[in-house]
């Protein structure tokens, strides 16, 4: 089965490529925060998704302009605006999968979590609205801090009675496209080739690179692999800290959240295959949320493909991960409830 487990974890790639392989499809898609940082970029690369016939952009303010802007484009997505909170439900109504760029970014100094005050009303209340109108939607989370907003959404569409635990994600691609940047960088690979799973949260040292289970298999002296996990570890910071107080990562962001939601694509519309890892409830350990590779198809997570095997330096760095990331869990939980 680990043939099997790597051969999964090599089509990804593939599908990354392309961000879609199918060519017919009559998919809905909804960007939740579209005139933003990345919901502008991401969007424009949802409309050259050939899968998506609709694309429906939601902000509180500037969508028309954007709508305006990306519906020029010549390639077959229809594109609608909408904006405030009266315009959310038509915008969410026949949805297929609800991606969630909206709420505040880092600037320097700040961790993942101190967004939590801003955006976990703002996932609240986003989520609340997905269970009402979109309920079988497939929900794609970018917002921060994503060890939080995952469980928070996850908790109102509890509220509802609407929960499917297979259909909502924290987008955490952007650790594997990073790390498979860095990984070719430092080989001197075809990145298109690479592909190297990063498993636990998104934020500090509970994003955890599974450089052993690499495709092609890499290997790196005991320091150097120390370094190229923490530089994965801390990619976020070192583009809020080269932004230097305009924002955090945003057309990379754009770049992983458009593979991300044509792999969710890919996988409703019946192709085999399709692995991609996300920050999902998960059994695999102690933490009631974890990212490890997927297996997608029309229900979602088809198949949770797990950690495999892992190395004593990959086993240190989960436990090294599991406090804080069962505290972010929590106070996501508490606050969904609380409200
Ligand atoms: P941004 O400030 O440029 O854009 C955010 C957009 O959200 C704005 O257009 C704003 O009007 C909109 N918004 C605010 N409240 C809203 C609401 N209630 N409903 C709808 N839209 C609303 O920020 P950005 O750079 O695009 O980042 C957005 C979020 O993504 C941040 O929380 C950031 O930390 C996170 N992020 C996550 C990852 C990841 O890997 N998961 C990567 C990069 C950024
Ligand atoms: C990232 O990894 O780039 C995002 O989570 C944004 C951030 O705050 O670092």
């Amino acid at each position: 089965s680990l043939v099997a487990r790597q051969r999964f974890l090599q089509s990804t790639f593939i599908v990354a490529r392309h961000f879609s392989k199918t060519s017919q499809s009559n998919a809905k898609v909804a960007v939740l925060g579209a005139s933003g940082g990345i919901g502008q970029p991401m969007s424009l690369l949802l409309k050259i998704n050939p899968a998506i016939t609709k694309l429906a952009l939601y902000d509180i303010a500037n969508t028309v302009g954007v709508a305006a802007d990306l519906s020029h484009c010549s390639t077959n997505a229809q594109v609608t605006g909408h904006e405030g909170a009266s315009q959310l439900r038509e915008c969410l109504e026949g949805c297929d999968v609800v991606v969630i760029p909206a709420g505040v970014p880092r600037k320097p100094g700040m961790t993942r979590d101190d967004l939590f005050n801003t955006n976990a009303g703002i996932v609240r209340d986003l989520a609340d609205a997905c269970a009402q109108y979109c309920p079988k939607a497939m929900i794609c989370i970018i917002c921060n801090p994503v060890n939080s907003t995952v469980p928070i959404a996850s908790e109102m569409f509890k509220k509802r009675g609407v929960y499917d635990p297979n259909r909502i994600f924290g987008v955490t691609t952007l650790d594997i496209v990073r790390s498979n940047t860095f990984i070719s960088q430092a080989k001197g690979l075809d990145v298109s080739q690479v592909n190297c799973p990063v498993v636990g949260g998104h934020s500090g040292v509970t994003i955890i690179p599974v450089i052993s289970q690499c495709t092609p298999p890499v290997s790196f002296p005991v320091d150097e692999r120390q370094k190229l996990s923490v530089r994965i570890q801390n990619a976020g910071t070192e583009v809020v800290e080269a932004k230097a107080g305009t924002g955090s990562a945003t057309l990379s962001m754009a770049y992983a959240g458009a593979r991300f939601v044509g792999s969710v694509l890919d996988g409703l519309n019946g192709e085999e295959g399709i692995v991609e890892c996300a920050f999902v409830r998960s059994d695999e350990t102690e933490a009631k949320y974890f990212s490890t590779p997927l297996l997608l198809g029309k229900n979602g997570v088809e198949k949770n493909l797990g950690l495999g095997k892992l190395t004593d330096f990959e086993v240190d760095l989960i436990k090294g991960a599991m406090p804080e990331l069962k505290k972010n869990i929590q106070k996501g939980e508490e606050f969904a409830n609380a409200s």
